[in-house]
């Protein structure tokens, strides 16, 4: 039987990364004799002008029924003015709630062509951490929202539940790696922080090897330029880890560098950090990596081919070594020709 993957290219550049990423599984699979049927559908702008609306009930369904879901991005400027039930982002939103992944990790590691980060060299060298990104709640989904007149209005919303669920991926995936957790927070204003401060505080004590350590969201954007290797591991709130990460794309020399994998709901999703790019799309220019890092992801978490993950990951970074690399990271090379670049590592 094969592995479905349910594959949303979405607006704007997404369609031409996920096409990279495509390729690359493909050959992936071809190594390691995995079966992998695709399974294409509308998500996002794409999806609000085929059918009116920008997550439709097939999408929906399809996504539920594959073994894991693979997004390009979703937006486009034409959607900008519209209400949320017209809006692609709306689409993405519900479509992460209705998989249940709540826990967004987002990794960033420094690969050739970082060296394109406007940050000193001595500074950034080495910077490896994850932020590990609330999904499903927070100021993104709470209630009451609207408008009121001249006014409007978001909720800050988070339950202990949401907290530590999210707290425990945190906290496990420092076991793994350098065991070291930064809980983000704006506890000396919000009491949604206070309430996140105090379950991270608690739930360190079942983790005493891992050294945790509270910091607010305004100090950990500065921390996160001016000494990015002392992170580790970063647990956050979704508007928070939201901004975080799309810093980190600069630490990484791009944003079109990072991958996320969303995990621990009823599906994973996986897709890139960055957006659907308008202002470059269709010209064939878009850096594929973070989509191409995503479907390494998805390998990994969802279909356990460690080996294969491992393998599109060197490739990527053969691939980025040797050059030629995409116009983001001051390079030449065409989405296609960097995709040719890597696959031929693969095969
Ligand atoms: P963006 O991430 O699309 O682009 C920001 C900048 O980074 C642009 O200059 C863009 O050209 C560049 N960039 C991004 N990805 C790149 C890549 N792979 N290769 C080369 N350059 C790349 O953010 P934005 O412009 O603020 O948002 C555009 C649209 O995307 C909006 O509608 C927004 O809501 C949406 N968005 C979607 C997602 C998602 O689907 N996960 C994420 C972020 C933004
Ligand atoms: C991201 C994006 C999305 C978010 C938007 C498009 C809804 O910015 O995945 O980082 O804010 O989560
Ligand atoms: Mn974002």
């Amino acid at each position: 039987m094969p592995e479905t993957i349910c594959l949303l290219p979405g607006d704007g550049i997404g369609p031409e990364v996920t096409a990279a990423a495509v390729e690359v599984l493909e050959a992936a699979a071809r190594r390691h004799r995995l079966a992998l049927a695709f399974q294409t559908q509308l998500i996002g702008g794409a999806a609000l002008r085929a059918a009116g609306e920008p997550l439709p009930a097939a999408t929906r369904q399809a996504a539920l029924a594959a073994r894991a879901v693979l997004l390009g991005a979703v937006g486009a400027p034409e959607f900008d003015g519209e209400p949320p039930a017209r809006k692609p982002e709306t689409g993405l939103l519900g479509l992460r709630r209705a998989l249940g992944c709540f826990a967004n990790l987002r990794p960033m590691y420094r690969l050739p062509g970082a060296g394109n980060s406007p940050l000193r060299e001595e500074i950034v060298a080495g910077a490896n951490f994850v932020v590990v990104r609330e999904l499903t709640g927070g100021l993104y989904f709470g209630e009451p929202r609207g408008f009121a007149g001249d006014a409007a209005f978001n909720t800050m919303r988070y339950s202990e539940g949401e907290v530590e669920r999210l707290g425990r991926v945190a906290f496990a995936l420092a076991r793994q790696r350098r065991r070291r957790l930064t809980s983000v927070d704006k506890a000396n204003v919000l009491e949604t922080s206070q309430l996140w401060r105090r379950v991270m505080t608690r739930l360190g004590q079942e983790y005493p090897d891992v050294e945790l350590r509270h910091m607010y969201v305004d100090t950990c954007a500065m921390q996160l330029i001016l000494r990015p290797c002392d992170f580790d591991v970063i647990a956050t709130g979704n508007l928070f880890g939201d901004i975080l990460s799309d810093e980190a794309g600069a630490l990484a020399g791009s944003l079109g560098m990072l991958p996320s994998a969303s995990l621990g709901g009823r599906v994973d999703l996986y897709e890139p950090v960055h957006g659907s790019a308008p202002d470059i799309a269709g010209q064939g220019r878009a850096n594929p990596v973070g989509a191409m890092l995503s479907a390494a992801l998805l390998l990994r978490h969802s279909l356990q081919q460690e080996q294969a993950a491992a393998e599109v990951e060197a490739a990527v970074r053969g691939a980025l070594e040797a050059g030629p690399r995409t116009r983001d990271l001051g390079g030449e090379a065409t989405t296609s020709e960097f995709t040719a670049a890597v696959v031929r590592r693969l095969s």
